[in-house]
């Protein structure tokens, strides 16, 4: 099988658990979609792959999952015979309000949900402010973009109103998703999350249903914040050579989409992008974000809180003094190598106990030692930071020109 043949049929196989999953929990409408989907899925593989008992295995799955969607829309009568249900919306239904934004949803509606459920629709994310040290000035940003005009709309009516899309930038690896993650917990929003691995799911022409699907649904479900991760991926060529057609209508959907939260969200809705390659985004897809933060590299101060929250809960000797020292030590590391340089440290007492033989019996009594600053720093000599200077100039660049900080 060649890579592209597995690839589906992994894909297929995700999607046909997930709808047994469904169909075993009674979640019938999602677990109709999923079988769909799975013998979409498996037809395509079909066309590529020409081992004839492989084919027959598809064949019957396919069959198998088709009498399964028969049997199941029979029970439920049908899509449109429901009646509508009601979410636990924080709306209430007006007179002249849309229906999508009443907080009541119907069968067609239900769906659209049901179809993004599983792709992209998040739980809302557990991350707290309190998770990720300094970037003070990106979370007063995100407060007031995000959080404030979500838990008191009141305050930004008129010529007050809300950013609808904010881009963060900045080198990899320095709090950008989590910084999207905590907006979102603290915000209470329906959160979306969005990678261009679901988006450009080219082979399957499904992309403009899934961004149709995502926006509505965003809509329905608002206050929404969709976080596109790795957004120049989306909506750039780099190292694809050409732009298929299929491509350009997904990137010119994805455009109009968010337009449209522009123009009409009195119900609040955000869309909040994410890069690490700002100059790949191109320009239209650009002056849809009003508003654009710098996540810069950490500071000394939070460095050394990065250290102590990825070390927390360890037995460890370090003094706050350690952890400013480490934190001089780490100058140019980001979050992410920060962390890495903690959970190497955190293995050093069970490694050794490991090659002392000491775990080898499971009843007996082992005692793990504390860490220590020396662990630190022989760890901090090989484990080198991922952002170069020159790569570093170019995010200030970038950001002296279009962004924020
Ligand atoms: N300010 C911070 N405080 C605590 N942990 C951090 C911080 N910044 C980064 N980290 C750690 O680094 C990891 C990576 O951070 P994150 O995924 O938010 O980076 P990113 O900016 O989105 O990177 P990329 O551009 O590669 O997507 C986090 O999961 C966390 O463990
Ligand atoms: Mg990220």
């Amino acid at each position: 099988m060649s890579s592209f043949d597995s690839n589906l049929y992994q894909y297929a196989v995700k999607e046909a658990q997930a709808a047994v999953n469904a169909d075993e929990q009674g979640n019938y409408r999602q677990a109709i979609n999923k079988y769909q989907r799975a013998a979409d899925i498996l037809l395509q593989f079909m066309k590529y792959n020409k081992n004839p008992q492989m084919r027959i295995l598809c064949q019957e799955k396919v069959e198998t999952f088709l009498e399964r969607v028969k049997v199941l829309k029979a029970h439920l009568g049908g899509p449109k015979a429901r009646a509508k249900k009601s979410t636990p919306s924080s709306s209430t239904p007006s007179d002249g309000e849309p229906k999508e934004q009443s907080g009541l949803v119907s069968a067609e509606e239900q769906e659209l949900i049901d179809s993004i459920e599983g792709t992209i629709l998040a739980e809302s994310p557990d991350v707290k402010w309190a998770d990720i040290a300094g970037l003070e000035d990106c979370k007063q940003a995100l407060r007031e973009a995000i959080v404030l005009p979500m838990i008191k709309p009141q305050l930004f009516t008129g010529a007050r109103k809300p950013w609808s899309g904010i881009l963060l930038f900045g080198p990899p690896g320095c709090g950008k998703t989590l910084l999207a993650k905590a907006a979102a917990t603290e915000c209470q929003a329906t959160f979306f999350s969005v990678s261009s691995a679901d988006l450009l799911s080219k082979w399957l022409g499904e992309s403009e249903k899934l961004i149709s699907s995502l926006f509505k649904v965003a809509r329905i479900k608002a206050p929404s914040l969709i976080f596109m991760d790795e957004i120049d991926s989306l909506t750039t060529t780099r190292g694809s050579g050409h732009e298929g057609g299929g491509e350009r209508r997904v990137k010119t959907q994805l455009l109009q989409e968010i337009q449209g939260v522009k123009s009409t969200h009195d119900k609040p809705m955000l869309v909040l992008g994410a890069t690490n390659r700002p100059w790949d985004i191109d320009t239209a897809m650009l002056s849809r974000f009003e508003k654009k933060v710098y996540v810069p590299l950490p500071d000394m101060p939070a460095r050394a809180g990065i250290f102590k929250i990825h070390t927390e809960g360890i037995n460890s000797s370090l003094t706050e003094e350690d952890f400013i020292e480490l934190a001089v030590r780490s100058e140019g590391y980001s979050g992410r190598d920060i962390s890495n340089v903690c959970r190497e440290v955190i293995m050093i007492p069970i490694r050794e106990l490991d090659m002392g033989g000491l775990l080898e019996h499971s009843d007996q009594e082992v005692v793990v030692r504390d860490i220590t600053l020396k662990d630190f720093m022989k760890t901090i000599k090989k484990i080198k930071p991922m952002t170069t200077g020159k790569e570093l100039d170019r995010y200030g660049d970038w950001a002296q020109e279009f962004g924020e900080f």
